[in-house]
């Protein structure tokens, strides 16, 4: 009788290598601000852009493809790819265009919005198709390229954002290394982070009219976003880490969206955690939106940092607003 593997296992990882690197001193030549400002305040360095020619498709499945080497996994094996993006090359979806691009032909491909807390919220959704006996092997790919939606005057959000992928490979196993999580939403506070679409009407004839209009550019709420990171994303790791069982103590790394090395700092600190268990890769990369997290992931992986049965406490958080955290054991 076949052995149904209900277990969830996270086997590989990969990232995007984004070449074009823009400094917060080539920044300090655009906007009025400057070097000092912008690491005191966020930790951030440098960003990397998209290039000419490159997409948010082309990002994610050299990330994917990445991860499936890493796990030693044939695209065809592929069941499930999940890409969590808010920026994606077609409205209708960019996830096909990643399973084409990496030849997984009997894998179903679907987008999955959640802003920058769509890593994490993907990675429970990919776990739960495993859970439940329906596929075995998953591809989970955070990307965005929010470099398209950023109002490149506004100085309180231009400094803050760059673009990147990273994947993992989730693989059905005997033991569940998901250990808990825990997903929340609150619409009320969407005001404070959005990229709106603006509507303008169209008619078509004197009485019927329709809505053509635009996306607008990001526009945040900096001093609220950052109220609400401080004060949700401990208390949403501590749920979900009382759903594993575990208290902080047990956390060899904690995984933050990469918005704020304050944020990280202030997180760490209500949680107790050291600061030599916070990974952080936010000077390089500034805020990745849904790829920060598998970015630092696989960064951290490949640098020899995480190791094979490290347990991981992650966390995103972003617009929506959104926010969750999951808990898991690497490899
Ligand atoms: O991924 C989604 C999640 N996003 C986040 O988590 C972002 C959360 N928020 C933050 O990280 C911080 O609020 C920011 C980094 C966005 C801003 O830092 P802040 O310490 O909250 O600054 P502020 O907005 O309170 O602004 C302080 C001052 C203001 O000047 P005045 O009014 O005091 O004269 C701003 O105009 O800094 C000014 N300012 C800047 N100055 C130089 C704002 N942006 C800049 C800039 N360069 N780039």
């Amino acid at each position: 009788m076949e052995q149904f593997l209900r277990g969830v296992s996270l086997v590989g990882s990969g990232s995007a290598y984004l070449p074009l690197t823009l400094t917060n001193h080539t920044l300090s030549q655009l906007v009025d601000t400057s070097d000092e400002w912008i690491t005191s305040r966020t930790g951030i360095r440098q960003r990397h852009l998209v290039s000419h020619g490159d997409s948010l498709g082309t990002l994610a499945s050299q990330a994917a493809r990445q991860a499936l080497a890493m796990a030693g996994v044939e695209p065809g094996a592929v069941q499930l790819i999940l890409l969590a993006t808010s920026t994606p090359d077609d409205l209708f979806g960019s996830a096909c265009q990643v399973q084409a691009d990496l030849g997984a032909t009997q894998a179903v491909a679907f987008d999955l919005t959640a802003a920058c807390s769509g890593f994490v919220f993907a990675l429970v959704t990919a776990a739960q198709y495993i859970r439940t006996g329906v596929f075995q092997t998953v591809v989970v790919v955070g990307a965005d390229v929010l470099s398209r939606w950023t109002d490149w005057s506004d100085r309180s959000t231009c400094v803050l954002f760059g673009d990147g992928a990273g994947a993992v490979v989730l693989q059905a196993s005997d033991r569940d290394r998901l250990l808990g999580f825990e997903l929340c939403s609150d619409g009320s506070l969407n005001d404070h982070l959005k990229l709106p679409y603006q509507a303008v009407p169209d008619p078509l004839t004197p009485e019927l009219s329709v809505q053509k209009g635009g996306f607008t550019p990001i526009a945040m709420n900096g001093r609220e976003i950052y109220k609400f990171a401080v004060s949700r994303v401990p208390q949403v790791i501590e749920k979900a880490l009382f759903r594993a069982d575990l208290t902080t103590g047990d956390i060899d790394w904690l995984l933050l969206h990469q918005a704020n090395q304050r944020i990280l700092d202030a997180v760490a600190e209500r949680l107790q955690v050291a600061p030599d268990r916070v990974l952080s890769n936010m000077a390089n990369h500034g805020n990745t939106s849904a790829a920060s997290i598998p970015l630092a992931l696989d960064e951290a992986v490949r640098a020899g940092q995480i190791q094979v049965g490290d347990t991981i406490a992650a966390a995103g958080f972003g617009a929506g607003v959104t926010w969750g955290s999951a808990i898991f054991q690497w490899g």
